[in-house]
């Protein structure tokens, strides 16, 4: 009776150690497993100049939408000069500092339900540059018409994915949330 009382209350103490972390995304397998409520979406982006330079020409991408090998290639001084078509390089010192803020924050490094499930479609695929390929978000996206997304002014391209879903800045991507342009809800 006595061992049971003293675990009980070290694992009272555990949840209001790991409930005082904050409101982010979990940060151990310990806290994703007794997290239950915070741990379903990717952490929105929390560094103001990844903000800056990264959503200058779309949407900031949180970093846990992408494994680190896609990142490590995609954030190299030569793959921004030519990234996608488009000049995207920074100085050393900014894409230092941008470099540590995605590392650490990558989808193979987050427990969140949708991280971990971008991280498992992405493995052994090791040339995946665009989240808009990896097969999770492709298969998701499968069934909506051509003309609701690159014949949609208001949307043009997949990559875009706020212009759909209206709580992609708080990296909320859940089906429910989603509102196409000029059509409204996606009853499948
Ligand atoms: C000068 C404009 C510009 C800047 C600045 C820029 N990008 Fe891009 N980015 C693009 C274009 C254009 C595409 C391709 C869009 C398309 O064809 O869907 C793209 C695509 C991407 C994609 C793939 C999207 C997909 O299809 O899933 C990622 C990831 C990405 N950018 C990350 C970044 C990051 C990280 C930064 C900051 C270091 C950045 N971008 C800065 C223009 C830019
Ligand atoms: C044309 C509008 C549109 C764009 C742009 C778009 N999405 Fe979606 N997305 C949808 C719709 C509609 C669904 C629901 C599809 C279904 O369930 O059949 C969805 C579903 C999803 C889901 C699964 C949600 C769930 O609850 O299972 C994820 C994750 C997602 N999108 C991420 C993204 C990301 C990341 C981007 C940008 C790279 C993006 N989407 C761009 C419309 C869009």
């Amino acid at each position: 009776m006595r061992g049971f009382c003293s675990s009980s209350v070290f694992i009272i103490s555990l949840l209001f150690i790991s409930g005082s972390a904050g409101a982010d995304e979990p940060e151990t397998l310990w806290g994703w497993l007794i997290d239950f409520s915070r741990a379903k979406e990717v952490k929105p982006v929390s560094n103001l100049s990844y903000q800056e330079e990264c959503g200058a020409c779309h949407f900031a991408y949180p970093p846990g939408l992408l494994i680190e090998a896609s990142w490590r290639q995609l954030l190299t001084e030569k793959a921004l000069e030519d990234h996608f078509g488009e000049n995207a390089e920074l100085d050393s010192e900014m894409l230092n500092e941008l470099r540590s803020y995605v590392f650490q924050r990558t989808a193979d490094k987050s427990y969140s339900k949708r991280a971990r499930k971008i991280a498992y479609a992405s493995q052994g695929q090791s040339d995946l540059l665009r989240i808009t390929d990896v097969p999770y978000i492709k298969r998701k996206h499968h069934e909506i018409p051509d003309e609701l997304i690159s014949g949609n002014d208001k949307v043009r391209l997949l990559s875009q994915c706020n212009t759909c879903h209206t709580k992609a800045e708080q990296g909320d991507f859940d089906d429910d949330s989603v509102w196409i342009p000029d059509y409204g809800i996606w009853n499948k």
